[in-house]
């Protein structure tokens, strides 16, 4: 497979984006392995100060920042050529410090979801080389973006993901009674999306599909259809570079199909993960009368009101290892882990990059 992606001022060697993974399933370690290896990268930002040296239990904002940028360096220590970027979810109370953040710990990409971005092209006016991408599920989210974008600061997306909500793990960008019904057609979303760039804004802007993408058929597959690139997130937990404890991927090798399903998020979005502890999760707060501590999120129902559980403490204790009471998020495909493997050989499987190197 030869064909490799733009990305505003970067050329990825390969078409593919490693999906951001909250609370510390991408660090440095994941994404400059995956840089490394001919894709970009990313860091997810939510959640990051956790489980860091720079938290001290009060003063999460500031060390969100400065655990960002501890782990863009530790990424580009990996990969000093390569292209990383950052994940910041727009429902992120510190959204607009951690795109800042980005910047200063030298992110080429900022890639942002859970929320429209509409106004990240000025939040980064003073670095305009660094690529600016949404995740959306719908061509109506990449229209508004878009508009907003180009009317505002005469500016559209380096590339755009499009998230099938049908598939992908983690928090998704669809009500709960939509997801799963058949109805939403991932390619379709992915041509509509690219086909609004051309007749309203006559560009041609990458775009990204995502969700459900496991092996090398997938990714043809998603060329084939239209797409200029993909982002995988499941098939890159059960690898040894990934940044989550081991027993976090031990649970990806263990789960069945079955076990996968959705929860309601208190960030008020429906989010996919292994349901088998889903009990213990909830249960964990009420048991031990946890209150919010982080503020992590603009809107959230435990925060306002103490409803069902903290989304981002139940996210660190599973990557920290305790997925009794943690909760381990993935993607429907997660069951196909069958084994923990390197970054290498996943691109070496998927884009046969052993042999091009051989050649
Ligand atoms: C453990 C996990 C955590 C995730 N965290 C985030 C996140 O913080 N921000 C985000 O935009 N997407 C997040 N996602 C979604 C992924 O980036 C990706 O788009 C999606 O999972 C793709 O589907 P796949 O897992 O089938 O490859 C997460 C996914 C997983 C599996």
């Amino acid at each position: 497979m030869q064909k490799s992606l733009k990305i505003g001022a970067y050329t990825v060697r390969y078409p593919l984006i490693q999906g951001g993974m909250g609370v510390r399933v991408s660090g440095g370690s994941l994404a400059g392995h995956v840089a490394k290896c001919g894709g970009v990268g990313v860091v997810a930002a939510a959640g990051i100060a956790l489980n860091s040296p720079f938290f001290n239990g009060r003063n999460y904002m500031q060390a969100d920042t400065a655990a960002l940028k501890a782990e863009l360096k530790k990424a580009y220590e990996i990969a000093p050529d390569g292209i990383i970027g950052v994940n910041v979810m727009v429902a992120l109370t510190d959204y607009e410090d951690l795109v800042k953040a980005s910047i200063e710990g030298g992110a080429k990409v900022i890639i942002c979801g859970a929320g429209l971005p509409l106004t990240l092209p000025e939040l980064t006016a003073h670095a305009p080389q660094v690529a600016l991408v949404p995740i959306v599920s719908s061509v109506r989210a990449a229209h508004l973006i878009a508009k907003k974008w180009h009317k505002g600061y005469g500016r559209l997306p380096d590339a755009v993901v499009v998230e099938d909500p049908d598939t992908a793990g983690g928090h998704l960008g669809e009500k709960l009674e939509n997801i799963g019904t058949g109805e939403y057609d991932q390619y379709a979303t992915v041509r509509g999306v690219k086909e609004m760039f051309r007749t309203e804004f006559g560009a041609d802007v990458p775009v990204i599909a995502a969700g459900g993408i496991w092996d090398r058929a997938d990714v043809l597959h998603a060329l084939e259809q239209g797409a200029d690139g993909v982002q995988m997130a499941s098939r890159f937990v059960a690898t040894v570079e990934c940044d989550a404890a081991d027993s976090f991927k031990q649970a990806y090798l263990d789960c069945k199909k079955e076990d996968i399903g959705l929860i309601m998020s208190p960030a008020g979005l429906p989010g996919r993960a292994i349901l088998t502890h889903q009990e213990d999760v909830v249960a964990y707060d009420q048991d031990n009368a946890t209150v919010c501590t982080t503020n992590c999120l603009k809107k959230c129902s435990f925060k306002e009101s103490g409803e069902r559980f903290c989304i981002v403490m139940s996210l660190d204790r599973a990557q920290r290892g305790d997925i009794e009471t943690g909760l381990v998020f993935c993607g429907t495909n997660a069951w196909k882990a069958d084994r923990i493997t390197t970054v290498q050989e996943i691109f070496d499987e998927l884009f046969d990059a052993a042999a091009e190197k051989a050649a």
